[in-house]
């Protein structure tokens, strides 16, 4: 069944979002294995390069406040294909997060849930700098 609490808490963190320059605005909400739930928004710069996506945001939240585990996350935008986590969100979330499950959801009450190792299948990570891979 799909968690529409966590979904709930994505679209409330979509509201903050600063996006002056795409006006694309997207919300994540992140799930710790503590119970604790973090959010968080897009932040837009006008050197576009230094803009944060919502999934980062939400990801370095939990991380700073101490969390290192992770249930879930979803992140919601007002599109009609619903909207995934960009290539470098995936390459964090593999770091941090390995194979956690995340929720894709629009405003309509579209959604899908799948993972970030079917999203990103082909991962560089940890193991090739220890020279395990
Ligand atoms: N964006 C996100 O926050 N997450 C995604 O999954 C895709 C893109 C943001 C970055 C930028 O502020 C805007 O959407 C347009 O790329």
């Amino acid at each position: 069944m799909i968690d529409e609490t966590i979904i709930a808490e994505a679209v409330q963190a979509r509201v903050q979002a600063s996006a002056p320059y795409s006006g694309f605005k997207v919300g994540c909400a992140l799930l710790c294995a503590t119970g604790s739930v973090y959010a968080g928004c897009n932040i837009e710069s006008s050197s576009y390069g230094l803009t944060m996506c919502a999934e980062r945001v939400t990801l370095f939240k939990a991380l700073s406040e101490g969390e290192r585990l992770f249930t879930r996350m979803a992140v919601v935008a007002d599109t009609r294909v619903l909207t995934p986590p960009c290539g470098a969100c995936r390459q964090l979330l593999w770091d941090y997060c390995s194979d956690l499950e995340i929720i894709l959801a629009n405003l309509s009450g579209d959604r899908l849930q799948t993972t970030i190792g079917a999203l990103f299948p082909v991962p560089f990570g940890r193991p090739f700098l220890d020279g395990k891979s």
